[in-house]
């Protein structure tokens, strides 16, 4: 079976996307893993990071998108066909990367998550379609070496589909105050929610990003974060620090086509930290 990881914060912009994204390019090219994305963020950021529009697009109204998934909780029927779902061998890396696949979002997952909410027990989770993905998914998922799951900010009934089938989950972090503050939320409500259904789900570690060295700000809360891990208030912080970097935010454009992580990333720089944070991760995932 495969590693299954949440990237997860409450806080919206803090690099979840971003991160998803990169461990998932850099264990399918540098690791030869089978990667699966799923997108549970209605933004469909990693969607349309990972393949064009005008297929997504076409996806979606033809009822190959999560929105299908949610879509039959409410309807009580099984259209959803996570084989037909899938997009495989995807990026703009090298015209696609083989064995990176998608389960793309959907920007209507917006208006069902609201309907799915209304009928969903948040004390309790007898009620309500907790597991959807993991029903969706059982045949596929033993394909893949790892999964890894882009949450929205939020910790509604499409975030807890994804928990629901995580083994760990990941919580990047810009070094910040108000960042900082959220990490304390995050995991009560995932030790709750994992009590809740009987799963154990590990706090895999805190992953600094869109760090800016040069200020003190920054470099006092990544020393109170490594701090905190010390004396046990949090979970572990990755040695590896993503620095905010132009080319980080340039990757996301899938439309140029490149054919290296290095072109992708930027040489030297970032790429090197990136390739670095997904050996540690591998450390941590399969411990
Ligand atoms: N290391 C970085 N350097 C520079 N820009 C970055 C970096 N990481 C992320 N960004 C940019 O910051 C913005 C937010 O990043 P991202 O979308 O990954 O965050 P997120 O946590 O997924 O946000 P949301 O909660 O909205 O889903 C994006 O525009 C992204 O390109
Ligand atoms: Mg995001």
């Amino acid at each position: 079976m495969p590693t299954v990881t949440s990237l997860i914060n409450l806080k919206g912009g803090v690099g979840k996307t971003t991160l998803t994204l990169a461990l998932a390019h850099f264990l399918a090219i540098e690791h030869h893993r089978k990667v699966l994305v799923i997108d549970l963020d209605p933004q469909t950021n990693a969607t349309v990071c990972l393949i064009p529009e005008d297929t997504w697009k076409a996806r979606d109204e033809t009822g190959r998108t999560l929105y299908q998934l949610f879509l039959d909780q409410v309807k009580g029927v099984r259209r959803f066909d996570a084989d037909e779902a899938i997009v495989r061998n995807v990026s703009n890396v090298g015209g696609g990367v083989p064995g990176l696949d998608l389960l793309p979002s959907s920007l209507q997952l917006i208006k069902i998550q609201d309907r799915l909410t209304q009928v969903t027990d948040f004390d309790s989770y007898q009620r309500g379609p907790i597991f959807a993905l993991r029903e969706s998914l059982a045949e596929f998922l033993p394909y893949y070496d790892h999964v890894l799951i882009d949450c929205p900010p939020s910790l509604g009934i499409v975030t807890l589909n994804g928990l629901a089938i995580s083994d760990s989950y990941l919580i990047p972090v810009v070094p910040d105050i108000l960042s900082v503050l959220g990490i304390p939320p995050i995991l009560d409500r995932v030790a709750h929610f994992a009590g809740a259904i009987r799963r154990n789900i590990r706090a895999l570690g805190i992953v600094i990003s869109k760090m800016r060295s040069t200020t003190i700000l920054h470099n006092e809360m990544t020393r109170r974060l490594r701090e905190d891990f010390i004396e046990r208030r949090f979970p572990l912080v990755f040695d590896t620090i993503v620095p905010e970097s132009t080319r980080i935010a340039e990757a996301a454009n899938v439309m140029v086509p490149i054919n290296t992580l290095q072109q992708k990333y930027g040489a030297g720089g970032p790429y090197e930290e990136l390739s670095a944070l997904t050996r540690e991760f591998l450390t941590h995932v399969t411990r």
